[in-house]
């Protein structure tokens, strides 16, 4: 018997997550399993269907991940993209090659064969490609589905055994009949739509009080909404025995360690204790330039005052986080191979050697499904729509080296950079906007006088789930009062500049 889900192998794409997303999208539950899982492993999951994501090596390379056969012995429905399609092909007798025009970014689909894949689907669209090989000989038990102008193969199944393969990566928006694909497999494999965010909550309950086995939890709260949503459903699973702590890092906003406090106070029956450790962050910060410097000391520094905060308490086993998908993602590859772009303090700026077990109920979902999940658990909407700040604070927003004359600065840069943006009806309309300072003096004229003072930066961008960002195309009258406050109000800031940069290849975050 199979389980009501779908397996999906990640051979370490950057988004196999959105794989993850689109199938619970489409109300189906689905877990993932590095390239390198056991066939008992892959058997274990009783899997309904089995999606094998894409990847950044070349199949025939030495030491890419296999293709374990244990996947077409299950005998369900499997759908390989991009680097999944070519392992299929690979192991079923296919040959591959080096495409001559490598591509990246849309491509123009016709549908050429008949198949429940593509059912109800329109005979020409965009989709998007990110591929360096191409499969040059489809095994003989493939046929074609479709294909795109420089690809005869850019589809293709094995219809009997309900083998499925794509080039292009239905997973992403831009791919236009990404969503529907997905659904026509899910159903062509028989799934049934039952998951949503309660059975979310639920699973993750269950799961949470398994683990913890009545012992205590330390909670990291920052009052952003990732790790309040974690201490909300961990009051849930384990009650009097979660305690919250707020680090003041001395790398927050301005007013922001009051607001926390008073607002969680007012809304959330969490037990929380507000710990200053200003002085020790910015004593370890001294003089560190570089990013991932920056990321690990302060990853690290916090661990250090949580665990001396967990001994106070007696005997505590785990520490819950905030994490999401996005930044285990970037950090390092929980299942699979793919590339660290950078360590989000909570995931990759940890030590290797920790007394707290880790506790990350959100690692699989990204920001706006913890919203709705937030939503779920009834928390206020102040909570859910808080802008995302992230763990490392000002501190990788002051480029090169922190002290607490330039976080001053940052501070009245930043504040009026929000009194700006609620000010003019943009808070909603962008995903962020924030004040940078940047490690540079340029000259200037005030009054009469010259002057020789920092430049800060001003970002703000739109996304959906932070994988992917647009510069905000703030109105020219926003941009000018804020710049026009910025000079005017910030003693030691004479030029203001804006960031027209997406992500990728920027990342939101400079640092
Ligand atoms: P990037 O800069 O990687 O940021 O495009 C994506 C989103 O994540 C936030 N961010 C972080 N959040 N810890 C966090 O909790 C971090 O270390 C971290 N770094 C970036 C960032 O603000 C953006 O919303």
């Amino acid at each position: 018997m199979t389980a009501n889900k779908v397996l999906i192998i990640d051979y370490g794409s950057q988004v196999t997550q959105l794989i993850a997303r689109r199938v619970r999208e489409a109300g189906v539950y689905s877990e993932i399993l590095p390239a390198w899982a056991t066939a008992a492993e892959i058997k274990g999951r009783r899997p309904g269907a089995v999606i094998l994501s894409g990847g950044p090596s070349s199949v025939v390379d030495p030491g890419a991940p296999a293709f374990n056969e244990a996947i077409l012995e299950l005998g369900v429905p499997v759908l390989g993209i991009c680097y999944g399609l070519q392992l299929l092909a690979h192991a079923l007798g296919g040959v591959l090659a080096t495409a001559e025009d490598r591509e990246y970014g849309p491509a123009q689909l016709e549908i050429t064969g008949e198949s429940p894949l593509f059912e109800g689907l329109p005979k020409s669209s965009r989709v998007w490609m990110s591929h360096g090989d191409k499969v040059d000989v489809l095994p003989s038990c493939f046929k074609v589905l479709a294909g795109t102008k420089n690809l005869k193969a850019a589809a293709a199944a094995d219809e009997t055994r309900r083998i499925y393969g794509v080039q292009f990566h239905p997973e992403v928006h831009h791919t236009e009949i990404g969503e529907q694909l997905i659904k026509n497999f899910l159903r062509l494999a028989g799934l049934k739509p039952d998951w949503n965010m309660a059975s979310f909550v639920e699973r993750s309950l269950a799961e949470i009080k398994k683990r913890t086995g009545g012992g205590k939890v330390l909670c990291a709260l920052s009052g952003g909404v990732d790790s309040t949503v974690t201490a909300a459903l961990l009051a849930r699973a384990v009650g009097p025995d979660l305690y919250c702590v707020f680090v003041d890092n001395g790398l927050l906003r301005q007013g922001e360690v009051e607001e926390v406090r008073d607002k969680i106070a007012a809304h959330c029956r969490l037990n929380l204790t507000v710990v200053d450790a200003a002085d020790l962050f910015l004593a370890r910060l001294a003089g560190v330039e570089e990013p991932e410097a920056k990321r690990k000391i302060i990853g690290h520094t916090f661990i250090e005052v949580f665990e001396k905060e967990a001994a106070k308490l007696g005997r505590v086993d785990f520490l819950a986080q905030g994490t999401l998908y996005p930044d285990v993602i970037e950090s390092v590859s929980p299942h699979g191979p793919s590339a660290v772009i950078k360590s989000h303090h909570n995931v990759g700026g940890l030590p290797e050697k920790m007394n707290l077990a880790l506790i990350e109920p959100l690692r699989e979902l990204f920001k706006d499904e913890v919203r709705v999940l937030g939503a779920e658990l009834g928390l206020p909407e102040e909570f859910i729509w808080r802008q995302p700040f992230p763990g490392p604070g000002l501190a990788i927003r002051i480029i090169g080296a922190v002290d607490a004359e330039r976080l001053k600065i940052l501070r009245e840069a930043d504040v009026i950079v929000q009194q700006e943006i609620r000010a003019a009806g943009w808070s909603n309309k962008i995903w962020q906007g924030f004040a940078l300072l940047l490690p540079l003096k340029t000259v200037g004229v005030m009054g009469d006088g010259r002057t020789y003072e920092n430049v800060a930066a001003l970002r703000a961008v739109t996304s959906v789930d932070a994988m992917t960002a647009d510069w905000a195309r703030l109105p020219y009258e926003l941009l000018e009062a804020i710049s026009r406050r910025i000079i005017n109000e910030v003693s030691g800031v004479n030029r203001v500049v804006y960031d027209i940069s997406s992500k990728p290849p920027s990342t939101i975050e400079w640092e």
